[in-house]
């Protein structure tokens, strides 16, 4: 019996890994200039920090994580997400110490035990970016920027629209103010909600306004806005940040009912999403965290940050076009015929790949003549698309020389073996 993949995870074949490596390029090139660095966490941490971090009565924490005993009996967790990693770390290894804002990205796979669907996986791929240190409502702004500014170098930006929100923060007259103002209008249309509704009504209020239902959006249409509750130092953080997006000429619509699946959050929140996906229309969501660093035990420095979801945006991605292939097509087949002749031609391989060219052996199975291995190994040079091919047999080693043939034109010309590299390098080699 074949053994296949656990549900809900996928392997990632050759064509597609182009576009993966595209995202990453671009991802690191946007971030670098932006001043962030890379850090490198572990995919398991103990169980204890996302239930404090993400939040006892999420989704996450009660129902997606995977969780276990290792068998020293320490209870640890797959990270469900990065923020919390990146956290501990920036705590442990006091990073706090530098210059603020301290500014990092990390990327790797994720895993939270979700009912699986498209777009939607048990183990999927993030790239995760904190701004720590700093709360000036113009690197809430800058953050946004470099996300959008991704997606622009992916030809994406126009694909996706950009929604902000500010979910105030735990002052009693900020979001507390606002959640039993919602909690009491819920609890008076109880009888129109859903039933996963009116559990979470008392649990998190306020993912209640993430409901799709129908039933449940007529109810929610009605409810009482957050923006309307903001105190008097969130209102103008929230009204700088727009400000400042504006003066960069970003785009962004104000929804009111971003709430995210996270709790850590405060303020600024935001997430870029698309009809193109159907359900799962979020590729990327951030926001801000003020309070989770001491709340984790360190310094009482704010943060803000975001993911975003690899495998939606490569989803996004139009398929490689052939030239992308292209430089890392073989430029140059060595065909030797006998083991003498390989054992001429391996170092030459060696030497062009150091200089960056790609090469292809054509080691492999003797044909019965020599003249039948020699037609099959061009044959199989000009399938695979390269400029040059270099013939080494008994005759060529005998005149200590190696014959190399232009495939395109059919030429082929006999090259002293000693300058064999030198002329390779010449020809350039590249497809
Ligand atoms: P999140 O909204 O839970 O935020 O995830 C960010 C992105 O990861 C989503 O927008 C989506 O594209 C992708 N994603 C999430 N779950 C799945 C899944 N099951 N399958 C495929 N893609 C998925 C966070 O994780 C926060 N830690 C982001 C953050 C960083 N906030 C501040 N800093």
């Amino acid at each position: 019996m074949t053994i296949h993949a656990v549900r809900g995870v996928h392997d990632i074949l050759p064509g597609e890994g182009e576009k993966w490596r595209r995202v990453e390029r671009i991802a690191r090139e946007v971030f670098d200039s932006y001043g962030y660095e890379e850090i490198r966490l572990p995919i398991f941490e103990r169980t204890d920090l996302f239930a404090r971090s993400i939040g006892e009565a999420t989704d996450i924490v009660q129902k997606e994580m995977y969780t276990f005993e290792d068998r020293g009996g320490d209870s640890v967790t797959l990270r469900p997400e990065a923020t919390a990693g990146l956290l501990r770390a920036y705590i442990e290894h006091g990073l706090f110490v530098h210059p603020k804002p301290i500014k990092l990205y990390t990327m790797g796979p994720m895993f939270r035990y979700e009912r699986p669907q498209a777009g939607r996986y048990r183990q999927f791929h993030q790239l995760d970016v904190e701004a720590l240190g700093d709360e000036h409502p113009s690197l809430d702004a800058e953050v946004i920027a470099m996300l959008v500014e991704f997606f622009r170098r992916l030809d994406l930006a126009e694909r996706l629209q950009v929604e902000i929100n500010s979910l105030g923060d735990e002052n009693p007259t900020c979001r507390p103010r606002y959640r039993t103002e919602l909690v009491r209008y819920l609890r008076a249309h109880a009888d129109r909600l859903c039933d996963e509704c009116r559990e979470r009504m008392e649990r998190n209020p306020l993912r209640v306004l993430d409901c799709k239902k129908p039933e449940c959006r007529r109810v929610l249409d009605g409810a009482p806005a957050l923006g309307d509750f903001l105190c008097e130092d969130c209102a103008p953080h929230f009204g700088k940040t727009r400000e400042y997006l504006e003066a960069m000429g970003i785009r962004y619509v104000v929804s009111p009912r971003l709430v995210r699946g996270l709790d850590y959050y405060v303020r600024t929140t935001f997430e870029l999403t698309t009809t193109e996906l159907g359900a799962q229309n979020a590729v990327a969501g951030g926001g801000r965290y003020d309070g989770l660093i001491k709340l984790l035990g360190g310094p009482p420095d704010p943060g803000i940050g975001f993911a975003v979801g690899v495998e939606r945006v490569v989803q996004l991605l139009p398929d490689v076009a052939q030239g992308a292939w292209q430089d890392r097509r073989p430029g140059v087949f060595l065909i030797p015929l006998g083991d003498e002749a390989l054992r001429r031609l391996l170092p030459v391989a060696g030497e062009l790949r150091a200089k960056g060219i790609v090469v292809e052996v054509g080691h492999g199975e003797r044909k019965l003549t020599r003249e039948l291995e020699r037609a099959s190994k061009l044959e199989e040079a000009k399938r695979l698309g390269v400029l040059h091919a270099v013939i080494l047999g008994p005759d060529e080693l005998a005149r200590g020389e190696a014959k190399v043939k232009d495939m395109k034109s059919g030429a082929q010309r006999a090259v002293p073996l000693s300058g064999l590299v030198d002329e390779l390098l010449a020809l350039g080699g590249r497809a």
